[in-house]
């Protein structure tokens, strides 16, 4: 049994993508938390994500494709030697392989794109993401130990395992959100 637990716990690691998000109605999370079945990855998807993990993940932390529908990520691909102020390059081949990668797991859901027409380039700025987020005080987030909404990883504790649950969340200097 233990046995078991722990290779589902690698399966998830390895998926390298979000199971518990709202991609069709976003009140309906504890649906998907038991709907969610890892599918195994091949050698080069493995490959692919770890790729993903180390050049998209060394200055932030590496944002699931999922957040994002893949207009905005196809216009993140091609501006990243305007990233944000920083120089974000790739060499060609990483940057086909990436593109693919979040291209091919981008969400398809339409609100996720930003008001107004225009295409989002931050999660954080998301209709979906301010409304998941609306009632957080600002202090929590402008704080020192978090910094911006973009550090996703510094309140939900098992984001890097794509994993959102609200008992997960510590949010630094004040604790569980409940
Ligand atoms: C050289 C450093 C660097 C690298 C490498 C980098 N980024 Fe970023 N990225 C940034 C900075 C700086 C920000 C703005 C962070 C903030 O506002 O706190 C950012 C923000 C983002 C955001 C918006 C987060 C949000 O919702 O607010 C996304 C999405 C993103 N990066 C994707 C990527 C992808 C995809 C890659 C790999 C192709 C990548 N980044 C590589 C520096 C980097
Ligand atoms: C300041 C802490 C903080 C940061 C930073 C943060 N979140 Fe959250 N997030 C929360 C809290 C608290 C909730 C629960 C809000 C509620 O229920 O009212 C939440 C809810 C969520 C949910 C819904 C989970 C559910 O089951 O209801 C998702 C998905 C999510 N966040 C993703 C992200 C992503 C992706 C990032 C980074 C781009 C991020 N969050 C950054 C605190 C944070």
């Amino acid at each position: 049994m233990r046995k078991l637990l722990n290779l589902s716990v690698a399966a998830l690691l390895l998926a390298g993508g979000v199971y518990l998000y709202a991609e069709d109605e976003h009140e309906e999370h504890e649906h998907h938390a038991s709907s969610f079945v890892a599918k195994p990855m091949s050698k080069q998807e493995k490959a692919t994500v770890l790729l993903y993990q180390k050049e998209c993940g060394a200055c932030h932390f590496a944002y699931q494709p999922e957040f994002l529908p893949k207009r905005s990520w196809d216009k993140t691909m091609n501006s990243l030697n305007n990233h944000f102020g920083t120089d974000a390059t790739l060499d060609p081949s990483d940057h086909k392989t990436i593109q693919n990668y979040l291209v091919s797991h981008a969400s398809k859901n339409d609100r996720m794109t930003g008001m107004g027409g225009e295409i989002a380039m931050r999660i954080s700025e998301t209709p979906n993401f301010k409304h998941e987020h609306r009632e957080i005080p600002k202090k929590m987030v402008t704080q020192a130990d978090v910094k911006s909404f973009a550090n996703c990883a510094s309140c939900h504790t098992k984001a890097a395992s794509g994993s959102y649950r609200e008992r997960e969340i510590r949010i630094p200097n004040y604790g569980s959100w409940e």
